[in-house]
């Protein structure tokens, strides 16, 4: 039979990265006890209040149609809720609801860029930011992220990457894998230099309510000049513990809304009432779990800090928001791949390799923030182990002169 070439621009992009995760399922299930510092889930279940206003939308027969734009009560809230963060008024007709993040960044970029277009993105990247730009048919031109800026994307890389070609930059805001928070004089640059060559700038914001040290988010969306090619997505998967509700949107200018709602429907014709109404409550109602998560996932980045910067040649990159840390894993002689591997089999201890999200993070590995203290401190007890277990057998190697 034959397909669309979507699927070929598509294939090959999941699987690989998963590889370490799926052995650690296959070897937990064999009866190996394995430590998983994989997957970033909410590490506490939705709130009570919000399923139960599910339950009550539900029972008040909220299942029917919706539109293709969001019920109007929850456009009220996100606009409500933008108008105070941003400090401009922001009204519901900037936004088009959808079913999370993924969605919405799907969407947004099935509406901007097509064969023949170029998309910016930082490299490293979320596991599925590739997909969401080849999906239509646009090249991802991958921007590197580099430590010694704190893993920040900087305007002279994305400047020196920009052609005739270039339709969109896609940042993201908190960082994921990264957790890294860009500051105003960077936003602003990047602006500037979208403004002189008409890029849209699209911005994943879904870690921001997940901040944990002292830097503030700031959105592009509220420098100057920004609103009319700024399109902010997100939604309260991690916020308010909730992704398997699958609610999230888009925010941008008026006249792209309206341009993308026909997509919008024809993809979806109309999100679920009852989820619409549990996510009205959850933005109009102060968040009380993203509060108590920030303290949990800053006091696990400053444990893992303690136990594993500076031991056995690791080197921790202290994330300012989001789920992860990062761990530099070059001192021991093997880049992350082979450690990941090497720690799940020595150590049964299941990280992501840093290779999973862009060739820049090769020599690093992606450590979930997301599991008890005591269970991260057995982690890192046995990473530690590992690495010091890697030194002594590879030193000869290390220490090899050049030639
Ligand atoms: C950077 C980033 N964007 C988007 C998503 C997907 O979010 P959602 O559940 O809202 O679709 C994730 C999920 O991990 C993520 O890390």
């Amino acid at each position: 039979m034959r397909y669309a070439s979507v699927t070929d621009r598509l294939a090959g992009l999941g699987g690989a990265k998963w590889a370490v995760h799926m052995r650690a399922v296959e070897l937990q299930r064999a009866g190996r006890d394995v430590i998983f510092l994989t997957i970033g889930e909410p590490d506490v279940p939705t709130p009570d209040a919000l399923r139960t206003a599910t339950e009550c939308a539900l029972r008040a027969g909220r299942t029917g149609y919706s539109n293709g734009r969001g019920e109007p009560g929850l456009l009220d809230a996100l606009a409500a809720r933008y108008t105070a963060r941003l400090g401009i008024p922001i009204t519901p007709e900037r936004f088009l609801c959808f079913p999370g993040t993924q969605t919405a960044l799907y969407a947004v970029l099935t509406g901007i860029a097509e064969a023949d277009c170029e998309v910016l993105v930082g490299d490293p990247m979320y596991a599925t930011y590739e997909g969401v730009i080849r999906a239509g048919g646009a090249t991802p031109i991958p921007v590197p992220l580099r430590p010694e800026h704190g893993f920040r994307l900087q305007p002279d890389d994305l400047a020196a990457r920009l052609s005739p070609r270039t339709r969109a930059v896609l940042l993201n805001t908190p960082h994921n894998p990264t957790g890294a928070i860009l500051r105003r004089p960077e936003l602003e640059a990047i602006l500037s230099l979208a403004r002189a060559h008409d890029l849209w700038i699209i911005s994943d914001e879904v870690y921001q309510d997940l901040t944990h040290g002292p830097t503030p988010f700031i959105s592009p969306l509220a420098l100057p000049g920004a609103a009319e090619r700024v399109v902010v997505c997100s939604s309260i998967s991690k916020s308010h513990a909730a992704a398997g509700f699958r609610s999230g949107w888009c925010l941008g200018p008026e006249a792209f809304c309206d341009r993308l709602l026909p997509l919008a429907e024809t993809m979806l014709f109309g999100n679920q009432p009852f989820i619409a109404d549990m996510t009205e409550a959850a933005l109009r109602a102060p968040n009380m779990v993203a509060a108590a998560m920030r303290t949990r996932l800053a006091r696990r980045a400053d444990l893992l800090a303690r136990r594993l910067d500076g031991t056995a040649g690791l080197r921790i990159h202290r994330p300012e928001a989001g789920m992860f840390a990062l761990l530099d894993v070059s001192g021991c002689g093997l880049d992350g791949t082979s450690f990941a591997e090497a720690l799940l089999d020595q150590q049964g201890v299941a990280v992501m390799p840093g290779a999973s999200f862009g060739a820049a993070l090769a020599d690093w590995v992606r450590i979930a923030l997301t599991v008890d203290d005591a269970v991260l401190d057995a982690a890192a007890e046995r990473i530690a182990s590992h690495a010091a277990a890697l030194r002594r057998t590879r030193r000869p190697a290390l220490a090899r002169p050049a030639g």
